[in-house]
């Protein structure tokens, strides 16, 4: 029941009605007793800084932040975690009690821990990134965070360039023609764009890793297949590999320990639960 003593938190986007947060978080709450509620909440373009002002006045504990909002976001913070210093956005905001606006970037973190449940991944050497959008840049700054060295290919060469500019001019930048050639000495590969993805760009994106080290761990951020084309390769090659769902599920747990004082699990239960199993 809602009451006077009811945690909130919400997500803010436009859209918003496609996220799978509100569903996540509710599960959450329920598994663990805790008296809240987590809304989807519409923000148009242009009114999240007024929104912001307002769930913070009302006593919201925090939010998500989704597109187009996640810059806007990253200005608003008062405080910033390191990766979301880096990636210039962020995708989860703690408002405190005195006034400070925490800021964090969640996803990239949320891919590591998904990479270390489910590969046992441990961040070290070289990791090649597919991709130069939001998403990228999020895991680039978290496996910056933790030392690990970069290539980055994007079909738009000069993204990809504009990428390693901002976060670390050290990142090497690959050409997007050929790229397979290209993984030499990797440890990890990331996918972060839409290609696999059903109704994205090209759902048959399946690059071929025969040259590909035995000891390379492929890592998908799509999850719509679960089993998307990238992943079948890796399987097909024998290399330990992992999809977008995990990350979704991760990236979620800081903001839900913050505002509501539990940390969730990320379990096969919430697995079935987030796919409607
Ligand atoms: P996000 O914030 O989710 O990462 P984005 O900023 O739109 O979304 O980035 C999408 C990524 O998918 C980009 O790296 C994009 O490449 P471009 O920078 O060249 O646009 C990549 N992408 C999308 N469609 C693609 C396609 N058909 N072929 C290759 N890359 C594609």
């Amino acid at each position: 029941m809602i009451d006077g003593g009811t945690l909130l938190a919400g997500v803010a986007g436009w859209p918003v009605s496609h996220s799978r947060s509100p569903g996540l978080h509710n599960y959450w709450l329920a598994r663990h007793g805790i008296n809240g509620a987590y809304v989807p909440l519409p923000v148009q373009p242009g009114k999240f800084e007024e929104a912001v002002r307002g769930l913070q006045a009302a006593g919201f504990r925090g939010l998500n932040v989704t597109i187009p909002h996640k810059e806007t976001a990253f200005r608003l913070a008062t405080r910033l975690d390191p990766v979301a210093k880096r990636s210039g956005s962020v995708n989860t905001l703690v408002f405190r009690e005195d006034g400070v606006i925490d800021g964090y970037s969640t996803d990239g973190p949320g891919l590591l821990a998904s990479l270390k449940q489910e590969t046992g991944y441990q961040p070290s050497g070289h990791a090649f990134i597919l991709g130069a959008g939001g998403a990228a840049r999020s895991v680039a700054a978290a496996l910056l965070e933790q030392g690990v060295t970069l290539t980055v290919s994007n079909r738009t060469r000069a993204r990809a360039e504009e990428l390693a500019q901002a976060l670390d001019p050290a990142i090497r930048v690959a050409d997007w023609t050929g790229w397979e050639a290209l993984l030499g000495d990797a440890d990890l590969l990331i996918n972060t764009t839409s290609l696999g993805m059903s109704g994205g760009p090209d759902p048959a994106f399946c690059p071929d890793l025969s040259a590909a080290r035995p000891d390379l761990i492929v890592s998908d951020i799509v999850y719509v297949p679960l089993e998307t084309p990238l992943l079948r390769e890796a399987a097909r090659c024998g290399l330990k590999a992992a999809g977008g769902l995990g990350m979704l599920l991760h990236q979620a747990r800081l903001g839900f320990r913050e505002w509501f004082g539990a940390d969730p699990e990320v379990d096969a239960a919430t697995f079935s639960h987030v796919l409607g199993k």
